[in-house]
């Protein structure tokens, strides 16, 4: 399977990147940056320095979009992942450099050289694909399959009340991604921070998934000790994980419905709000699958697997 991760490389970034390098069936062709967790920079630093911990093979980075569509002053979420966005485990210098073809116009490209059959998972706010959208009418219909981290599917906001954090960053590229789905009739799989908080593993259990000395594992335990420290939950929850686990194993989905999703853009206290069309009838065809429950044990296989890469 072609994938393509696009990420703001925070902590549960950096272990779906992991997870997606390991799993044998992904092919990734490259991994595209954008702004969120952290700035743009430190987002395509960090992604270069989990390559080179995964000792992975030279695969193109491409840098997005600094800032939201619309506003000058892009957000972060160091409170929740440090201020190297990796909870401190980052490191000062990687052998990767991006590529200096943007990211948009490398998403349309790729999809274009391979229609049909690439997956896009993405795990930051989806400025890069509404990007990519506009630069080729056809990129979706191009795409194999999109997956995406984002959204509260019953109204649970993480970052807002009434909104998810990648949602929020940059509501109107959301706001345009799901219409654009809707116009092209493509049906988007969403794995939701509702599906997310379904989906706990308890910190022992967690503890014994990333034993061991290997450089992945050190890592990893370095960025939990993170979580650990500032998140003070007895469980850790992996948003990221979840959509490259549902990306690249479908056969984890357990529950999921076919529903129309928009997203609310207007600068009011909903904005960044994930409206879920429950009723029936034309004008609510679906543009979206909602993943609402997995395969837990399979899940911890495949984070295992990522974190035992190398070892
Ligand atoms: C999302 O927000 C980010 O902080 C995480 O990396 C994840 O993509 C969860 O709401
Ligand atoms: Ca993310």
């Amino acid at each position: 399977m072609k994938v393509i991760v696009d990420t703001d490389a925070g902590i549960d970034d950096a272990i779906a990147l992991l997870m997606t390098l390991a799993h044998p069936a992904a092919e990734v062709l490259a991994v595209t940056t954008v702004m969120g967790n952290v700035s743009l920079e430190q987002a395509t630093h960090n992604t270069g320095v989990i390559l080179d911990v995964a000792a992975a093979p030279d695969i193109p980075i491409f840098k997005g979009c600094a800032r939201p569509l619309l506003q000058c002053v892009p957000p972060d979420a160091v409170s929740v992942h440090g201020a190297d966005g990796l909870g401190g485990a980052g490191r000062p210098t990687t052998t990767r450099v991006p590529y200096s073809e943007p990211a948009g116009l490398a998403l349309a490209r790729l999809a274009r050289e391979h229609p049909g059959q690439i997956t896009l998972v993405t795990l930051g706010p989806l400025t890069n694909v509404a990007l990519a959208i506009q630069l080729d009418a056809d990129f979706l219909v191009n795409l194999g399959q999109l997956v995406i981290m984002g959204g509260s599917i019953d109204g649970r906001g993480n970052t807002t009340p009434a909104a998810e954090f990648n949602f929020l960053v940059d509501p109107e590229a959301a706001a345009f991604v799901f219409a654009a789905c809707h116009r092209a009739r493509i049906e988007a799989v969403l794995v939701s921070w509702e599906t997310t908080l379904a989906h706990p593993i308890p910190l022992t259990s967690w503890d014994s998934l990333i034993t061991g000395a290997a450089p992945v594992a050190q890592f990893v335990q370095q960025m939990t000790g993170h979580v650990k420290r500032t998140w003070r939950s007895s469980n850790v929850f992996w948003p990221d994980p979840l959509a490259v686990a549902v990306a690249l194993a479908p056969e984890i989905i357990g529950e999921q419905e076919r529903r129309l999703v928009a997203v609310e853009p207007a600068r009011v206290a909903s904005r960044g709000h994930t409206i879920v069309d429950y009723r029936f009838g034309p004008e609510s065809a679906p543009n979206a699958r909602l993943v609402r429950k997995v395969d837990g044990v399979k899940f911890q296989n495949l984070l295992q697997q990522a974190v035992q890469q190398g070892g």
